[in-house]
């Protein structure tokens, strides 16, 4: 169909379908829409899953009656797995020239995700956008994607990557890409895919909601949902045509993200492991991370939000916080396991988030509640973990590998001003260990396409150079 063909009604087996589940209220501004709205409706009511619609509907039901829809289970006999430690384990130099080895024989892709809607930060368009490099002001996207930029420079190959999209942040996230230049990364390495949207149900009664006149309110299906829209576009043929064997996922907000950390993969490689996790060591019970347990033979993460409080401030024989393995959400995942994953993902469960989601009220206005009054459903990509026969947990310190960005400016944690303390400390950081001086209180910046780490800073800043004025800091060859 397309958008000016002009419609009287909408198709009859839509009607019946629509009927069949009870939501014919969708219709309800059917009069008022233009050929181009009804178009549009047409193509999201077609897109629903209308077969799954009432397994939705009684996950509604069991949240109203105030059955937690996510069992975290007896978590009595759960412990934390062991961890390597990043850089500090006897295996690292043997993992840092595996995981060196297969950068460079071009067997490593990479997963961003970006399809989130940066609510919480409360940024319109994609969070990939926002600017937040301290001397910089490069956005995330060029924080994240320079990395990449500097992994081809060192192992001479490009790394494939796929950046997962919603509806909300597609358009905007193509026409950046474009802007910038792939931000450094040949276009024919770079796959912009769009996961699926999910209805949001209204919590009272299971219906869905219209979002404007022609329009149901929807949300993305959650990270999970990049195994089905990887499928769909072809992305795991698209990686494996390349010769990738392994792919890194990550997520948009963390600038300081290690995906495609030498060492890490390695250990990834050195395990033969389906599916290997960065953690960093919990600093407080209440930190917003997901952890990694272990329940007999079986791994999985339990979110922040599920962790019963006193189970998360429970201590254990050594003093430290029980579950102490924060998931930093960096993942590395064989191309077969995924494969694997997608042909099982059903079984990847349902999580409810219960949101204020606007809604047009019968009269047609447009209401935007204080409260929570409308059910999101996602699937989170961890949730694979139990279909994994091998795990390897990598634990790597938070100052090198994790800073994300959630909250506004202003806000106690993960703010704005975090992130950009976080990345000058780690640039002070890696220039002392280069012998360089940086005066107090003077910003610094990695430049995220030419350093990875301080051997790129040998050949341009010799040890005992001082550095008096904030300075994006660029790496030169490696000798
Ligand atoms: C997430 C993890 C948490 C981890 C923390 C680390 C989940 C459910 N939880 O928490 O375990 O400790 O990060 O920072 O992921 N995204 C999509 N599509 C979606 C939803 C999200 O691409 O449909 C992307 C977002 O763009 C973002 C990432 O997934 O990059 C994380 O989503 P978010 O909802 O911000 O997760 P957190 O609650 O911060």
């Amino acid at each position: 169909m397309t958008a000016t063909e002009d419609l009287t009604t909408p198709p009859p087996s839509l009607i019946a379908t629509v009927a069949r589940a009870g939501q014919q209220r969708v219709f309800r501004f059917w009069d008022r829409l233009d050929a181009a709205a009804r178009a549009q409706l047409i193509r999201q009511l077609e897109a629903v899953d209308w077969d799954g619609l009432p397994a939705l509907q009684a996950l509604v039901a069991e949240h109203r009656r105030g059955i937690a829809a996510a069992v975290i289970g007896d978590l009595s006999a759960a412990t934390t797995p062991p961890c390597v430690r990043l850089g500090a384990d006897d295996s690292r130099a043997d993992a840092e020239r595996l995981g060196a080895g297969a950068l460079g024989a071009g067997r490593i892709g990479a997963v961003l995700v970006a399809g989130g809607q940066g609510s919480r930060l409360g940024c319109s368009g994609p969070k990939g956008l926002y600017q937040v490099g301290p001397v910089s002001n490069a956005s995330l996207f060029e924080l994240l994607l320079g990395r990449l930029v500097a992994v081809r420079r060192r192992y001479g190959r490009d790394v494939p990557l796929a950046i997962m999209t919603s509806a909300a942040t597609d358009a905007g996230t193509r026409e950046f890409l474009a802007r910038h230049g792939h931000c450094g990364l040949d276009p024919r390495c770079v796959l912009v895919f769009q996961q699926a949207e999910l209805p949001a149900l209204e919590a009272a009664s299971g219906d869905l909601l219209l979002d404007g006149p022609g329009r149901l309110a929807t949300a993305p299906d959650g990270h999970g949902g990049m195994l089905v829209a990887l499928r769909k576009c072809g992305g795991l043929e698209w990686f494996a045509s390349q010769g990738v064997e392994h792919v890194a996922t990550f997520q948009v907000d963390n600038p300081l993200a290690m995906p495609l950390h030498a060492e890490f993969l390695g250990h990834h490689l050195r395990s033969a492991a389906d599916f290997t996790t960065q953690v960093i060591r919990k600093r407080e019970p209440g930190e917003r991370v997901g952890v990694v347990i272990r329940h007999g033979d079986s791994h999985r993460v339990v979110e922040y939000s599920d962790l019963p409080a006193a189970l998360a401030a429970e201590c254990g024989p050594d003093g430290g916080l029980r579950f102490h393995a924060g998931s930093i959400a960096v993942h590395a995942f064989s191309v077969a396991f995924l494969e694997r994953a997608v042909a099982e993902r059903t079984a990847l469960p349902l999580h409810l988030a219960f949101k204020a989601v606007p809604f047009l009220d019968a009269a047609g206005d447009r209401v935007v509640p204080s409260q929570p009054n409308a059910i999101k459903f996602e699937r989170f990509i961890f949730d694979i973990m139990p279909l994994a026969r091998r795990i390897c947990v990598v634990e790597v310190e938070a100052a090198a590998g994790f800073a994300p960005l959630k909250n506004p400016p202003g806000a106690t944690a993960d703010a704005p001003e975090h992130v950009q303390a976080a990345l000058v400390a780690r640039a002070r950081a890696m220039l002392a260990r280069a012998g360089i001086e940086v005066a107090a209180g003077v910003a610094v910046e990695l430049d995220a396409a030419t350093v990875i780490d301080e051997r790129d800073l040998a050949a341009v800043l010799p040890p005992g150079t001082r550095i008096d004025e904030p300075r994006l800091v660029r790496g030169g060859a490696i000798r």
